[in-house]
């Protein structure tokens, strides 16, 4: 193994040419701090230049993908007066040349669903709840998520999931084409690794040039989408709804906008 970019909320390890990034930070849902972000970020980049690496794995732990960006990182960088650094890993999971598959089980907030956008194949469990709550925090869609979505589910199905914010189930994800197959919760693991050594098994070439291919004609107008998302976000951290919602959030508490306009 080339890539030992393993910190204790990120574990990476190469096996049988799958580079398989999970999420260990179970007590907070796996809540991506930057740390984090970091970390996948490396293991991503590392991916591209390792020719051991056939395909990357993205799983969570135990009955857990990610509950999406950590909150009170959110709250710190709405505080904060400088510029907030950009996640790297958006840059990464986008520059990622390898095909990229996930396993989705128990909770897939925020950025835990919107990556699955730039995921080559996607597998659920049937015990995953998908949700994309940016407006429900006073914020926004990011990487890319808001040209991304209604290109892949129509408009009215991705304003349902983006303005509401609900959360929604395998099923709902599977129909509107967010993942593969959804799978019983125990299977999932292995059915994610079975594709994966499928994958793996493919002459690489052909893999990550039919990828390149199918990515090219979206990826400017993605990376412009991603850029003017960022400028937004970074505003609507520092907004008066934001700041309600991640009060909320830590109070255990609805928020409430009655007096917003
Ligand atoms: N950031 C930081 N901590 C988080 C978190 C997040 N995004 N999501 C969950 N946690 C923490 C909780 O604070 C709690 O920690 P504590 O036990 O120290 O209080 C722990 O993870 C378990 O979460 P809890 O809310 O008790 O679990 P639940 O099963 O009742 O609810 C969710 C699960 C996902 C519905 C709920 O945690 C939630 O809404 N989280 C926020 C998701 C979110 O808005 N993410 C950002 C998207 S942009």
């Amino acid at each position: 193994m080339s890539i030992s970019s393993c910190t204790e909320f990120v574990k990476v390890e190469v096996c049988e040419g799958i580079l398989h990034i999970r999420l260990n930070r179970p007590d907070k849902l796996n809540a991506l701090t930057r740390v984090m972000y970091r970390a996948m970020a490396d293991a991503l980049d590392a991916s591209n230049q390792d020719d051991e690496v056939r395909v990357v794995l993205i799983s969570g732990s135990e009955g857990c993908f990610t509950a999406g960006n950590d909150l009170a990182d959110f709250r710190l960088a709405g505080t904060d007066c400088d510029e907030r650094p950009l996640n790297p890993f958006l840059q990464a999971i986008i520059r990622t040349t390898k095909p990229i598959v996930a396993a989705v089980a128990g909770v897939a907030v925020g950025i835990g669903t919107t990556m699955l956008l730039h995921c080559d194949l996607v597998y659920a469990g049937t015990n995953a709840r998908f949700r994309l709550p940016f407006v429900n925090l006073g914020l926004c869609p990011e990487l890319g998520s808001s040209a991304l979505l209604p290109l892949l589910m129509g408009h009215q199905r991705a304003a349902e999931m983006l303005l509401l914010g609900e959360p929604f189930g395998a099923e709902t994800a599977r129909e509107v084409g967010l993942v593969n197959t959804v799978c019983a919760d125990e299977a999932l693991l292995d059915t994610a690794l079975a594709n994966a050594r499928k994958l793996a098994a493919q002459p690489p070439a052909s893999v990550r040039l039919t990828k390149m291919l199918m990515k090219r004609a979206r990826e400017s107008a993605v990376l412009g989408v991603m850029e003017e998302e960022l400028v937004h976000f970074n505003e609507r951290l520092r907004s008066p709804e934001a700041a309600e919602a991640l009060q909320a959030f830590s109070e255990r508490r609805q928020p409430d906008y009655s007096s917003f306009n």
